[in-house]
């Protein structure tokens, strides 16, 4: 469907436009109708299917510029999804200059205060605990607002938010609207739905129609020692944009970053014990594709929104089927082709039929990539590299160049060239700590946790991150391009290299 058959206002649809939106997701296209009609709607659909736009432009739509006070309060789990979504409903609203502010904790209260004081948005992005914070502060007012969203509403359930968004909703007396978006719906969240709710309109959309059949799922067969080498010849040979390695434990995440880098791959990882700072420098590092590789744990990527991912690495199996789903919508995400490849250990079979269950889709096998067709996919990256750079001005380097011509032949010099840039350093030994199998698991019946998707503890932080990412690999000036500092660790790579672990 057309954003323009929608009846929104030609402001907004500048923005989309702009937001280089082509068409609505199916959610948008159910939910938006409802939502400007001022009904309260419920709507469920899988992450990256585009539900902030879905809440976000029947209220942008609905301000009231006249009124200056808060007219929509957007309750989120995370500051990372709170930050996103402030961001995207800034971005969508910009052209009629919405004033759209966001509110999180371990940020400075007293900023903030300052900043609400000054300049009352009409639209209020926060979290669950801040946004009471504020409220028994009085240093916000939500008796002018209309709409409340709860937004990705199981993360807040799992998360046990419950009871403050009850009593964020009793500030909001006067509200005329409430929407709820959710990837899942489990029983509680319908219970909020029941209790606050006016005859709310339940929109579902199926998993399928927007990620799974849009991602090529492999696995491979492997044992736990071996993963790391075949994850490094698979990524030689598929030359990913931009990849995301999934592993079980925050250890893990550290030494797959490490033993990454060791071998000269552009990596990073996150996970809970990083700061706040540093997960968002990293991510934000990916999304300009200055960073081609983000390791990360399960719990620091839940919802994160990075457009532009092609593949998943799941180089531990994730135990909980949700996650699998979780974690390859990183990837063929708003209409894009994607591939996950799944390592599964010999003991892991059964969770990986559990997975196929639940997502009905088998994965393909995937046979790992020899030495030689590895070194075969860096060659072919490192010849591309040395096409990039010739386009670049290369006289200030003749002198050198005539210079090394009459010493050595142009096939030596560019086989030189060839192995600098190419970096063949599957020599450099990474040793990864085996982590504990998973408990062995028959033929892929479920064990005894029900559907448990939930409360299972992920002290849940997600990062999120916005598209728009300039893919400029390969055309720096200064020639730090992509993927060439793998040259730069030559030197050293007669070391082995062997992770260490810090707490073990
Ligand atoms: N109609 C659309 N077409 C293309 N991209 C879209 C569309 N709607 C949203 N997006 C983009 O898709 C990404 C995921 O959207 P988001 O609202 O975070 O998903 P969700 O909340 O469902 O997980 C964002 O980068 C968003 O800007
Ligand atoms: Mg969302």
């Amino acid at each position: 469907m057309k954003f323009s058959e929608l009846g929104l206002n030609d402001a907004l649809l500048k923005a989309i436009k702009r937001s280089g939106f082509e068409e609505t997701t199916p959610i948008q296209a159910e939910t938006i109708p409802l939502a400007l009609q001022g009904k309260d709607v419920i709507g469920q659909a899988q992450t990256g299917t585009g539900k902030t736009a879905a809440f976000g432009l029947p209220i942008l739509q609905n301000l009231d510029k006249k009124s200056k006070t808060i007219q929509a309060v957007i309750i989120e789990p995370t500051r990372e999804l709170a930050i996103q979504t402030q961001e995207e409903l800034f971005r969508l609203g910009r052209d009629e200059k919405a004033r759209v502010q966001v509110v999180y904790g371990g940020a400075d209260i007293g900023r903030q205060i300052k900043s609400l004081k000054n300049h009352v948005p009409e639209i209020l992005v926060g979290t669950p605990g801040r946004l009471l914070d504020h409220l028994k502060r009085k240093t916000i007012d939500l008796t002018n607002v209309n709409t409340v969203v709860l937004d990705e509403a199981d993360e807040m359930l799992d998360m046990g938010f419950i009871q403050d968004i009850e009593s964020i909703l009793n500030y909001a007396k006067n509200r005329k609207q409430v929407l709820l978006f959710s990837a899942t719906m489990p029983k509680p969240i319908l219970k909020i739905g029941e209790k606050f709710m006016h005859d709310p309109e339940i929109v579902k959309i199926k998993a399928k129609e927007l990620t799974a059949d849009l991602i090529d799922q492999y696995f491979v067969r492997a044992k736990e020692a071996e993963k790391f080498d075949i994850m490094c010849r698979l990524i030689d040979v598929q030359i990913p944009d931009l990849a995301v390695v999934f592993g079980r434990t925050k250890r893990r995440v550290d030494e797959l970053t490490r033993g990454l880098q060791a071998r000269g791959y552009n990596a990073a990882g996150i996970h809970g014990d990083l700061s706040q700072a540093r997960r968002m420098s990293v991510l934000k590092r990916f999304k300009e594709g200055k960073l081609d590789i983000l390791v990360a744990t399960d719990v620091a990527a839940r919802g994160l929104d990075i457009s532009g991912v092609t593949h998943v690495y799941n180089y531990d199996i994730p135990q909980d089927p949700d996650s699998y789903v979780h974690r390859i919508g990183r990837t063929g995400r708003a209409g894009k082709n994607g591939m996950s490849v799944t390592f599964v250990t010999p003991n892991e079979i059964g969770y990986m039929r559990t997975i196929e269950q639940l997502t009905k889709k088998k994965m393909s096998p995937l046979r790992p990539p020899t030495d030689d067709q590895a070194l075969r996919g860096q060659l072919k990256q490192a010849k591309s590299q040395i096409e990039d750079i010739l386009k670049d001005d290369l006289s200030k380097y003749e002198d050198e160049a005539n210079e090394l011509l009459e010493n050595y032949s142009a096939l030596d010099l560019v086989a030189a060239f060839l192995k600098n840039l190419s970096k063949d350093a599957s020599d450099v030994k990474v040793k990864i700590t085996p982590e504990k199998p998973l408990p062995y698991k028959g033929n892929g019946r479920r064990g005894g946790r029900g559907r448990g998707g939930h409360g299972h503890g992920h002290g849940n932080r997600r990062g999120n991150y916005n598209n728009h990412r300039r893919r400029n690999r390969g055309h720096d000036r200064d020639g730090i391009r992509g993927k060439r500092n793998r040259g730069e660790r030559r030197g050293s790579s007669s070391h082995d290299f062997v992770i260490k672990n810090k707490k073990d």
